[in-house]
């Protein structure tokens, strides 16, 4: 199952967004740049569609030969004309289609939520090997949570898009996490973005979730013993280093692990 997110543009909020660019002379933008803005953003679609149908075709196959669906279900969403802005002007770039087509690597973002570890990992390792695609970046935050208890698997693919010109190479940034990692972020995202508490409420809010991260961790490892018991599908915790190093090594991917 794949959820669509967000595709919708709040031109209300992009008016607001662009009046408030040219105000401070940061930017005007032609007609021919929101063409092209469109034509950009028409690639990034495709890019998006071919990786969300190769993880269907992945869960698929897991089904047939081992019974397991290792995908609970899939989100994709391109990012908004509004936040694309926000983040080029956070990073203190130019305006333009040209920065957003260079430096920004998530405006095609999938996110993949799996029953166990083991599907986080075999899945990406099962996408991250297809000779069509490359990986240009992976961030671990499973194997290295982040200081506040986020986890997940943060990959960015290149992904070959044919266009009447050839094919483009679009990023496709993929976050692969389980039920229980996803559950904690969605809250974790809410309190950090959506509250007005006050400084001592937030703190410790932030606190019990850390507490939450690692409960939920233990809780996982415990099921996923008793899955692997009862599964026949593939166990992947004892690879995931040697996987990561040989990403490195031979510079399929760079690998950071520090928070942003
Ligand atoms: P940005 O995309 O600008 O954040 O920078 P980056 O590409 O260096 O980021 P990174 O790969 O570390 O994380 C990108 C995305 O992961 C974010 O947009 C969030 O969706 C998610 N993420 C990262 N850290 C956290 C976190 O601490 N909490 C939650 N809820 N989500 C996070
Ligand atoms: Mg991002």
């Amino acid at each position: 199952m794949i959820l669509e997110r967000g595709s919708a543009i709040n031109t209300s909020e992009l008016r607001q967004r662009l009046t408030s660019l040219d105000s401070q002379h940061r930017a005007r933008l032609s007609a021919d740049d929101i063409v092209e803005f469109v034509d950009l953003m028409q690639v990034y679609e495709g890019a998006m569609r071919e990786i969300s149908t190769k993880l269907e075709v992945l869960d698929s196959e897991f089904q047939v030969q081992f019974s397991h669906n290792p995908i609970h279900h899939m989100e994709r969403r391109l990012k908004s004309p509004n936040s694309l802005i926000g983040k080029l002007e956070r990073r203190e770039l130019p305006i333009s289609v040209a920065s957003v087509r260079d430096h920004i690597f998530d405006v095609a973002g999938v996110r993949v939520i799996c029953n166990y570890r083991d599907d986080v990992y075999s899945v990406s390792r099962y996408l991250s090997d297809q000779s069509d695609i490359q990986v240009l970046r992976v961030k671990d935050y499973i194997h290295n949570p982040k200081q506040n208890g986020y986890r997940s698997l943060h990959i960015i693919y290149a992904v070959p898009v044919f266009l009447t010109s050839g094919p483009h190479y679009t990023p496709v940034e993929v976050q692969f996490r389980t039920i229980a990692m996803d559950y904690w972020a969605s809250l974790e995202h809410q309190l950090r973005y959506k509250s007005d508490l006050p400084d001592a409420r937030l703190a410790e809010h932030s606190q019990t979730l850390l507490d939450c991260a690692r409960s939920l961790q233990n809780i996982e490892v415990q099921m996923q013993s008793i899955h692997r018991d009862i599964s026949g599908s593939p166990q992947e915790q004892e690879g995931d280093d040697e996987r990561l190093e040989h990403l490195r090594s031979t510079g399929r991917g760079r690998h950071e692990d520090e928070a942003e």
